[in-house]
């Protein structure tokens, strides 16, 4: 394992000049892909063209995992050793704003979220290591990843089907941009990093009536107002505080008037938080809760929760390994330490059954305006980043497969 500050062999560490020759491919690649986004569980053109490139290098790979993805996997000297190198590869359906030559060219689909800029950047690191097999003991596969936006996920389906056997992998290792830190940067966080995700669907069932004479009905509206104040209330009484969580309600619809009590009212939310037990325990709560304010009131309350991802671990020894190989390549100031996120990943899958390490790619140049966060209809990067991004996932896997 390479310690900061020590020396590294730059002829095996440093891949500055082979990035270097490639840049302008990879940024042509993601371009291509920008400009031909595919939604999740659609992404044929892009398997596709990925394909073409790996039969093009003589690559072997498998789309045995499900939907379009594509497992690639090169070997290098004797080992037994399999760490696994994950990018997603489909957009989101966004209208993209930006005016720019490689702008999406099709309606209401976006690479909104980067993950062109993931699989750009996975394919320079394969596109390098193939010809450098000799520097590395083992077997690394490629994962391209489809359906990371959409339930159930790419993730799940690829591991159900195996993706994680034959070789059995031992360590996955993921990036993503992150519109929050300057390019030339990466950011990291072992231990507990992002949330799980469920959604959360209440149907408050009441008795309708006028306005003018509440006693002679059961208001749901008055009833879903107590069910939202105890729900915050079940966050900040009932959870361990040390174990971040989130209860949000974001949508409420009972369709009665000015002067009319609506029989019934409809609400929707999202539950997260950062460990698998309250989590279970928190759907529990959240049922009871609601069902038990409803009865009080004389009312019923059907409760659906719809699971999302689960949360995110990253390996404590594997992102130490990595922030320390970071280090090597980028230098000390060009790592940071990031804090928790409340957003969700199915990477996460991946996390919750082998040792992983998920990190951030900076993007950000307020120079050229591109400050904008991912699923915004003017997101972009700046394409430096693929120099940090490559020159990071070589510096890992080489690392920890030398
Ligand atoms: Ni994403």
């Amino acid at each position: 394992m390479y310690q900061v500050g020590k020396e590294f062999n730059p002829n095996k560490m440093n891949f500055h000049k082979e990035i270097e020759n490639i840049f302008d491919q990879i940024v042509a690649w993601r371009r291509h892909l920008h400009a031909n986004p595919e939604l999740s569980f659609e992404e044929k053109n892009t398997s596709a063209f990925i394909c073409d490139l790996l039969d093009k290098w003589g690559v072997s790979y498998s789309r045995e995992y499900g939907g379009y993805s594509i497992v690639a996997s090169l070997k290098g000297r004797e080992g037994e050793k399999c760490i696994a190198l994950r990018a997603d590869m489909d957009a989101l359906p966004i209208q993209e704003e930006n005016t720019c030559e490689y702008k999406s060219k099709v309606s209401g689909c976006m690479h909104a979220c980067g993950h062109d800029v993931h699989t750009a950047n996975l394919l320079g690191v394969l596109a390098i290591l193939k010809d450098h097999t000799d520097l590395f003991g083992g077997t690394i596969k490629f994962i391209f990843q489809h359906a990371e936006e959409k339930l159930p996920g790419g993730a799940s389906i690829m591991i159900e089907k195996g993706v994680l056997q034959n070789p059995k992998v031992e360590e996955i290792y993921g990036l993503h941009v992150f519109p929050d830190l300057e390019v030339g940067k990466v950011g990291f966080r072992s231990g507990m990093y992002m949330a799980s995700c469920d959604e959360l669907y209440f149907r408050i069932i009441g008795k309708g009536g006028h306005g003018a004479m509440p006693h002679k009905t059961i208001d749901p509206i008055q009833i879903s107002a107590q069910i939202i104040q105890a729900l915050q209330t079940v966050n900040s009484r009932s959870f361990d505080p040390t174990i971040p969580s989130v209860i949000s309600i974001g949508r409420i619809e009972g369709l009665g008037a000015t002067n009319v009590i609506p029989d019934e009212v409809k609400m929707q939310g999202t539950f997260r938080t950062l460990n698998e037990e309250w989590r279970a325990k928190g759907h529990e709560l959240i049922t009871e809760i609601a069902k038990g304010i409803a009865k009080a009131n004389g009312a019923q309350c059907e409760v659906e929760i719809i699971k999302g991802y689960p949360y995110l671990e990253n390996d404590q020894e594997l992102t130490e390994s990595a922030m320390a190989a970071a280090r090597n390549t980028l230098g000390e100031e060009r790592v940071i330490d990031l804090p928790i996120r409340m957003t969700g990943e199915d990477f996460a899958y991946y996390s919750q059954k082998i040792p992983a390490c998920f990190f951030r790619l900076g993007v950000r140049n307020e120079e050229k305006g591109i400050i904008h966060g991912v699923h915004n209809s003017k997101f972009d990067v700046d394409e430096a980043c693929f120099k940090t991004g490559v020159q990071t996932m070589l510096g890992i896997v080489l690392d920890r497969m030398s």
